[in-house]
C-alpha cells in the first residue's frame, strides 16, 4: 500500500485557523485535491472531520480518534490510531491521510508521495503542515498557477516522492 499525504499549506506553513482553511477558497486546489485522491479512502483527524470544511471520499474514510464511542456520519469509520487505520486498508493500492496537523505529524515519517499545495500568502494559524527533511525527497512535479479573478492568491502544486 502506499502512503500518501495530501494537503495545502502557506508560505508560513499555515494549514487552518479555528477549524477553518486560513485564506479564502480556492477553487482549483479543492478541484486538485479531488483529482489527486479519486477512488482512494482517507484518514483524518477528529478535528479535521469535526471542522465544516470537512473534505472525505466516497471511497471510505478513517477518522482517529481516542474516544471510544465517538458519534460518525454514514461514510465514515472509526479507527483508535494512525496505524489502526492504516491496517484497515492495507490492501488498498494507495491511501491517503489528509490531516490535520497531529495527523500529519505521525504519518510524515511512513509517507511515500507528499501532495502538498503552497499558498503564496503569510497568513494567521492555529494548525500548521509540520517541516520535514525534504532531502528524502525529489521533487516529482512543480505546476505554478498565478492569482486571477476566482483565486485572490497565487499558489502552487507540488508533489514530492520519497527517494528509495
Ligand atoms: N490545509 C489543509 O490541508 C488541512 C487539512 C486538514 C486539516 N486542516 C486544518 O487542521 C486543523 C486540525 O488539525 P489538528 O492538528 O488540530 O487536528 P487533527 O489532526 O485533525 O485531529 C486531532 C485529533 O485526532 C485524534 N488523534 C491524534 N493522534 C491520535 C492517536 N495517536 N491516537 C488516537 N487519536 C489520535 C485526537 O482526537 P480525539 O481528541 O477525538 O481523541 C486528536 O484530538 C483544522 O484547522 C483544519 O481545518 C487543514
Amino acid at each position: 500500500m502506499r502512503i500518501s499525504l495530501i494537503a495545502a499549506m502557506s508560505e508560513n506553513r499555515a494549514i487552518g485557523l479555528k477549524g477553518r482553511l486560513p485564506w479564502p477558497h480556492l477553487p482549483n486546489d479543492w478541484a486538485n485535491f479531488f483529482k489527486v485522491t479519486e477512488g482512494c479512502r482517507m484518514i483524518m483527524g477528529r478535528k479535521s472531520y469535526d471542522t465544516p470544511d470537512r473534505l472525505w471520499s466516497k471511497a471510505g474514510n478513517f477518522v482517529i480518534t481516542r474516544q471510544a464511542d465517538f458519534p460518525l456520519d454514514e461514510g465514515f469509520e472509526r479507527a483508535s490510531s494512525l496505524e489502526e487505520a492504516l491496517e484497515l486498508c492495507k490492501e488498498d493500492k494507495e491511501v491517503f491521510v489528509i490531516g490535520g496537523e497531529e495527523i500529519f505529524r505521525q504519518a510524515l515519517p511512513l509517507a511515500d508521495c507528499i501532495h502538498l499545495t503552497l499558498v503564496h500568502g503569510v497568513f494567521e494559524g492555529d494548525a500548521f503542515f509540520p517541516a520535514f527533511n525534504e532531502t528524502d525527497f525529489h521533487i516529482k512535479s512543480r505546476q505554478e498557477f498565478p492569482a486571477d479573478s476566482s483565486h485572490l492568491y497565487s499558489y502552487e502544486f507540488l508533489v514530492y516522492e520519497r527517494k528509495h
